[in-house]
C-alpha cells in the first residue's frame, strides 16, 4: 500500500507492506519556509506540496524498490485539515489509481495517528485506549477495532499542540513550538510556576488548554512590564509539566474507568520527552501497557496513512473518483 500525506506541512509518501512492515517512509517537511511566518501559511502549503509531491512519491517507491504496478492500493489522507493542502494529496492518490486501476482508499488523519501505534508493535490489536495530541485534536479514543473509534474526551478550545505552539510564541522560541519548549524544558523546574490544571465542569475527563495559554502570557507580560528577566526555561518546564499531568491523569482516569489495561499514545505531542516519561510512570504504576511510537511516527508521516488504508482496504473500503478533501472531517 502506497500512503500519501498532505494534510498540513510535510508532504509525506511511504510503501508498507501488510499493513505493518514499513518498505519506506519519506517526510518532506515544509518548516523551514513557515517559520518565517510564525506558522503553517495555508496557501505556500499547498503550493508546496505540489511542486514536491511526484519526487517525494518517486522517492518513497525507489527506497522500497517496488513499482507503481506492485502496489495494492493507494491509501491518502482526505480529512481533516488545510482544504488546499489535503487536495494536492487525494489529487494525486487519484491520478495514480485511476492510471493504474488500484483501489483508493481514503484515511482520516488521526485513524493514522491511532494507527502509526500498529507498526513497531506486531502484538497490538484492538481494544485498547489511545491518547491522541497533535496540532489540531486532543482526544482519548477507545479503539474497538481497526478503524472503529469511539471518543470519550476532547478538548473544549485548544488543541495541546496548538498550546505548545501558542507558548513558543509568547516566550519567543518560533515555530513549531513543541519541539523547542521540551528541549528547553529539560534545562528548567517544573515547579517553579504553578500553572493552572484546567478542569471542565459536567465532562470531567474533557481538557481545556486555553487557561494555561493565558497563564502564561499573563506571567510573561507582567515580569515584561517590570522589566524584569525571567527564566524561558522555567516557564517552558512549569506550562509542559501543567499539560503533560492533565494528560495523564485523565487518561488514566479514562482507562480505570473503561477496564482497560493497553494504552497507546499518538500524534505529534506524543512524541514529546515529559509526556513519553510521565506515560511511562503512570502505566507502570498501574500495571497498563504502554505503546507509543517512534518519534518519527508520531508527528505527520505516509507509513500510518498506508497502514490505516490496509485495514480499511481489508474491511473493504474502497473510494470513487468523487473522493473530496474533507477539510473537518469527523472521526468515527
Ligand atoms: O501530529 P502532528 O505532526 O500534526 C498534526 O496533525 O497537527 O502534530 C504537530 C504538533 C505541533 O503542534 C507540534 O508543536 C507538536 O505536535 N509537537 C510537539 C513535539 N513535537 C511535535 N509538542 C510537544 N513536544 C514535542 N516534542
Ligand atoms: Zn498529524
Amino acid at each position: 500500500m502506497l500512503g500519501i500525506e498532505t494534510s498540513c506541512d510535510e508532504t509525506a509518501a511511504a510503501v508498507v507492506k501488510n499493513g505493518r512492515e514499513v518498505l519506506s517512509n519519506i517526510i518532506s517537511s515544509q518548516i523551514d519556509i513557515h517559520k518565517l511566518y510564525g506558522g503553517v501559511v495555508p496557501e505556500i502549503a499547498s503550493r508546496k506540496h505540489t511542486e514536491i509531491i511526484n519526487q517525494v512519491i518517486t522517492e518513497a517507491l525507489d527506497t522500497a524498490g517496488v513499482g507503481l504496478d506492485d502496489l495494492s492500493g493507494v491509501a491518502v489522507t482526505y480529512g481533516p485539515g488545510l482544504v488546499g493542502a489535503l487536495l494536492v494529496g487525494v489529487a494525486e492518490a487519484k491520478a495514480i489509481c485511476w492510471a493504474r486501476d488500484i483501489p483508493l482508499v481514503g484515511v482520516h488523519h488521526i485513524s493514522g495517528h491511532i494507527s502509526a501505534n500498529y507498526i513497531e508493535n506486531a502484538e497490538l490489536e484492538p481494544p485498547f485506549l489511545c491518547l491522541v495530541v497533535s496540532g489540531g485534536h486532543s482526544h482519548i479514543v477507545r479503539v474497538t477495532d481497526y478503524g472503529k473509534y469511539e471518543i470519550l474526551a476532547r478538548t473544549r478550545d485548544d488543541a495541546a499542540g496548538e498550546a505548545f505552539d501558542k507558548v513558543a510564541r509568547v516566550i519567543e522560541l518560533g515555530y513549531p513550538g513543541g519541539p523547542k519548549i521540551d528541549k528547553l524544558a529539560r534545562e528548567g523546574d517544573p515547579d517553579a510556576v504553578p500553572f493552572p490544571k484546567a478542569k471542565v465542569n459536567g465532562a470531567d475527563l474533557d481538557f481545556s488548554f486555553s487557561g494555561v495559554k493565558t497563564a502564561v502570557l499573563n506571567y510573561v507580560n507582567a515580569y515584561r512590564m517590570k522589566d524584569v528577566p525571567y527564566s524561558k526555561a522555567d516557564i517552558a518546564a512549569s506550562f509542559q509539566n501543567a499539560v503533560v499531568s492533565v494528560l495523564t491523569e485523565h487518561t488514566m482516569e479514562a482507562a480505570k474507568r473503561c477496564g482497560i489495561d493497553r494504552i497507546a499514545l499518538a500524534g505529534g505531542v506524543a512524541s514529546n520527552s515529559a509526556l513519553r516519561a510521565s506515560f511511562e510512570k503512570a502505566c507502570s504504576a498501574n500495571g497498563y501497557r504502554l505503546f507509543r511510537p517512534s518519534p518519527v511516527l508520531c508527528t505527520d508521516n505516509g507509513a500510518m496513512i498506508a497502514c490505516a488504508g490496509y485495514y480499511e482496504f481489508m474491511a473493504g473500503v474502497r473510494h470513487g473518483w468523487d473522493l473530496n478533501a474533507v477539510p473537518n472531517l469527523k472521526l468515527g
